[in-house]
């Protein structure tokens, strides 16, 4: 866990920026293990370096990977009713912020709220003070970029841009001299499928607490569907996906000393109906051998490297975990043919 930070007073329009990632290589630490393991694996925080941040932004826009905009769709279309459920001079706090367009939305929501017919400037100017946004991303460079643009999109807004990994806990320094009626957690994007449920329990519970008692959780959901579907979003025909899942051995080769020969593997990925859930691997196409950090590592042909699993959810079922960390399920916001969620909880 990173030590408790001290109480922290950010200036208006002035974007600060704090890196809690440990000292030391986790990156060398996790893969030397991940490829020892049996049924090797690397975690898939570490899909997002420079390019895998490109990538991954490319996949966004694929019209197989219908997540995004379908959660983008869901929250513009009930942005008035999302902001009403968040209340003004909230706190935000968004995880795996490196994509704005929906951030963007929710600010913009939480802003013309404000706009109360009286002194439209006066109101506005105080509530823009009054807000604070707490983006935590594991990409530094990807943090910095998105909170300088939304600084300039919203010169008052309070920034402070935590760099961690999100997986681990995390402990966020106390906001002083700005008034918070209520803090949100935001985590858009199905991200929390990339966890086990016993996982993401343990995230859902660590989010209980940053929300703290009254607090509010505003999460996107994947929801459980037809194998074709899903299959598709993850192996897209112009093969951005297989880019993405390889260039994890890419930045292997570059950060690690590593020698993996990478068109020798290829990208699999496949949803497990009775799992609920994708499964993502490198599968080597040949019997071969890789070097990282000085250690070799021998695969057969078939052999994969499992690189992400992506949960779905029925709704019931997202919601039983979400009370289970302790919150209470208020608001559902779905598509019209119910691909995605949005879910209001209360923190109780
Ligand atoms: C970031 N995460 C929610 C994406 C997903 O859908 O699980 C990552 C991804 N992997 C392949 N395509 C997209």
């Amino acid at each position: 866990m990173n030590p408790q930070p001290s109480p922290q007073s950010p200036a208006p329009g002035v974007v600060r920026f704090y890196s809690f990632l440990p000292q030391g290589d986790r990156l060398s630490e996790d893969v030397l293990a991940g490829l020892a393991l049996p049924q090797k694996s690397i975690p898939p925080k570490y899909f997002y370096d420079e390019q895998g941040c490109r990538l991954f932004e490319a996949i966004c826009e694929l019209p197989e990977y219908y997540l995004t905009r379908t959660e983008t769709a869901i929250l513009r279309g009930n942005i008035a009713e999302i902001a009403q459920f968040v209340g003004p001079e909230a706190q935000l706090i968004e995880f795996g912020s490196g994509v704005q367009a929906k951030t963007r939305i929710l600010i913009q929501a939480l802003q013309t709220q404000l706009y109360v017919p009286i002194d439209i400037a006066r109101i506005l100017i105080q509530a823009l003070q009054t807000q604070l946004y707490v983006p935590i991303d594991i990409a530094m460079d990807t943090l910095r970029a998105s909170s300088n643009e939304l600084s300039r999109r919203f010169p008052f807004l309070n920034i402070v841009g935590i760099c961690a990994d999100h997986t681990r806990p995390i402990v966020l320094p106390e906001f002083v001299g700005v008034p918070i009626r209520r803090k949100t957690v935001f985590f858009p994007g199905s991200t929390i499928g990339n966890f086990t449920p016993a996982e993401a329990l343990v995230f859902l519970r660590q989010a209980r607490k940053m929300a703290g008692a009254g607090g509010v959780l505003l999460i996107g959901v994947d929801l459980k569907k037809d194998k074709v579907t899903l299959d598709a979003a993850y192996s897209d025909p112009k093969g951005v996906t297989a880019q993405f899942n390889l260039n994890l051995l890419h930045r292997i080769n570059r950060e690690l000393a590593g020698d993996f020969q990478v068109k020798r593997f290829r990208h699999k990925a496949f949803y497990d109906p009775i799992l609920g859930r994708i499964e993502m691997h490198l599968e080597s196409q040949y019997s071969q051998f890789a070097h990282v950090a000085g250690r070799r590592f021998d695969f057969a042909p078939g052999e994969t490297i499992h690189t992400e699993i992506s949960c779905k959810y029925s709704i019931a079922e997202f919601q039983e975990l979400g009370k289970r960390a302790g919150f209470t399920p208020e608001k559902i916001w779905t598509d019209p043919e119910q691909l995605f969620s949005v879910h209001g909880m209360v923190a109780s």
